[in-house]
């Protein structure tokens, strides 16, 4: 039987980068059992909205989900699936490693775990207009909300998760200089949880603008961030870029019943169905997976394999200079697994 697992392979690349991805984890060996799901456009065509209660209802019962990148429309048209399965299943960390794979690169040595605070903020998407020159829509407005609960229990995960992986720094990332209320509760919340860890972990305190610029500037010095949602979307995609770009970048949101292990990029649609995308983001996503599912002898055989299969044997996807396929690439990491 194995494990089960939901498996929703998405929009524009997630078919084929899903695919590669489970010739990876066939070779680890493990067995498993995939309760294979729509979301996004592709569910809008057959199931008749972007997340279907049949792929809730598997989630329910898995407790955790493989998915690749789901399309959302700009501006007007559904809100976010994405945002809808982290608030239907409380996943209130968005946990994304990023590590240097590729040496002699702009960066070296990168080895940052950003967490993310994954359900408050500006993403409750609370937004309304208002009247305002007597214009209808001459005023828009957002809320952002940020709790005491919320903020403790992903600072919290932030400290544990330095505590167990024996990471020594925790960088709390805030605006509250500014947003003295929102910006302001989450720095105070994560004063009080720092002072549990005093002496294991410590914790030093960076305003947003600041550690944009100090991530480009001395990357070497991060180690575990922790920061609202809206700040980690945006310092992911950075940290993503000095470690060679969004088709390296993994990314797992967990909550405490259950997980969803994806990539950080979208569905790309510029480069969709050309079969030139690089899959090593699922990938290393499936690998993280493994780890929460305490395979992680496994979870680190994937890992190696990818670094051994782009260093060694120099096979890279376009995105990483090269001209493999996103197949030609997957069959690599596959083999050097097995
Ligand atoms: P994107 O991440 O899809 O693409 C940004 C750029 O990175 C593009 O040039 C793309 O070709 C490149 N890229 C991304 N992944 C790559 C890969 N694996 N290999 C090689 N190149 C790669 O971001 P974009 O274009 O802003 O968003 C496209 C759609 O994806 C939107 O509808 C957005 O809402 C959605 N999205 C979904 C996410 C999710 O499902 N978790 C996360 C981010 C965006
Ligand atoms: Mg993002």
């Amino acid at each position: 039987m194995g494990y089960e697992i939901t498996l929703i392979p998405g929009d524009g690349i997630g078919p084929e980068i899903t695919a590669a991805s489970l010739k990876v984890l066939d070779a680890t060996g493990l067995k498993f059992s995939w309760d294979r799901q729509l979301g996004g456009m592709a569910a809008i065509a057959s199931a008749g909205g972007p997340l279907p209660e049949a792929t809730l209802a598997s989630i329910r019962r898995t407790h955790l989900a493989l998915k690749g990148p789901l399309t959302t429309p700009v501006g007007e048209g559904f809100r976010s699936v994405n945002v809808a399965l982290r608030r239907e299943f409380e996943l209130f960390a968005n946990l994304r490693p990023a590590r240097t794979i590729v040496p002699g690169g702009r960066y070296d040595g990168i080895d940052i775990v950003l967490v993310r605070e994954n359900l408050e903020g500006l993403y409750v998407g609370q937004e309304r207009w208002v009247e305002r020159d007597g214009d209808a829509h001459g005023q828009a407005e957002s809320v952002a909300v940020v709790t005491r609960r919320g903020s403790e229990r992903v600072i919290r995960y932030a400290f544990e998760y330095a505590l167990t992986h024996g990471r020594k720094n925790v960088t709390l990332v805030h605006k509250a200089n500014i947003l003295k209320l929102t910006s302001g509760l989450f720095l105070d919340v994560g004063r009080e949880v720092a002072a549990e860890y005093a002496g294991r972990v410590a914790m030093n305190e960076l305003i947003v603008d600041n550690c944009a610029m100090q991530l480009v500037m001395r990357p070497e010095q991060f180690d575990v961030i922790v920061t609202t949602n809206l700040f980690g979307d945006i310092l992911s995609d950075e940290i993503s870029g000095l470690v060679g770009g969004l088709g390296l970048a993994p990314g797992g949101n967990i909550g405490a019943h259950g997980a969803i292990f994806e990539a950080v990029h979208g569905s790309a649609p510029d480069i969709a169905g050309k079969g030139i995308a690089n899959p090593s983001a699922l990938i290393l996503a499936a690998a993280m997976m493994l780890d929460y599912l305490g395979e992680a002898a496994a979870g680190d055989r994937v890992r190696r394999a990818i670094v051994a299969t782009i260093v060694a044997d120099r096979v890279r996807t376009r995105d990483l200079g090269g001209t493999a396929t996103t197949e030609e690439f997957g069959d690599a990491v596959a083999r050097r697994v097995a």
